[in-house]
């Protein structure tokens, strides 16, 4: 092999582990950073639906919502509600039931929101904040109970690797 093929490989080998690095870099999250990011998110998304004046808009931020807290409802009851409930501790599977039912609720919210045709609509207004109102309070729960079990029951590493189930079960999720 002569000099410029060894350099090409040298330098394709070093590319590789480039991209290999970005990839674990967002694979190597604590879940409750991510989980953190994707509640800002939905928050976010949510008080923009509020606010809005505009019914296309709405809709088009319903949608938004749904493909965002569909997946993530879903991943985290598998991956982190399910591990806490496991755990044999009352009031930490009391903190796992309440976020089950909580999650129920905003799915009934969506779909109400969903069933709705006019996105103006003294009945899509109500609707929308209920579902704000609700997503706020579950998150605030959620990040001050049920965080602190993650924190006292699962390393770094753990969670780190919970992280990565999470990612995997959203992939599979669809939403309607
Ligand atoms: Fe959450
Ligand atoms: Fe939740």
């Amino acid at each position: 092999m002569n000099i410029l093929d060894s350099l090409k490989e040298v330098t394709g080998i070093g590319e590789d582990n480039k991209k290999k690095a970005v990839v674990n870099a967002v694979e190597d999250m604590d879940i409750l950073e991510k989980l953190k990011q994707e509640h800002e998110e939905a928050i976010s998304l949510l008080k923009r639906m509020v606010d809005s004046g505009s019914g296309a808009e709405r809709k088009g931020l319903l949608k938004k919502i749904k493909s965002a807290l569909v997946p993530h409802l879903r991943a985290e009851e598998k991956v982190v509600y399910d591990a806490i409930l496991g755990l044999k501790d009352k009031q930490i599977k009391q903190d796992g039931n309440e976020g089950y039912l909580e999650h129920g609720l905003g799915d009934k919210m969506l779909s109400t929101l969903s069933k709705i045709q006019n996105a103006m609509s003294p009945e899509f207004s109500a609707a929308s904040k209920v579902l704000k109102e609700l997503v706020e309070h579950h998150i605030k729960e959620e990040e001050k109970d049920i965080w602190s079990d993650v924190k006292k029951h699962f390393s770094s590493d753990q969670r780190i690797e919970m992280n990565r189930r999470f990612e995997a079960a959203k992939k599979k999720i669809m939403v309607s």
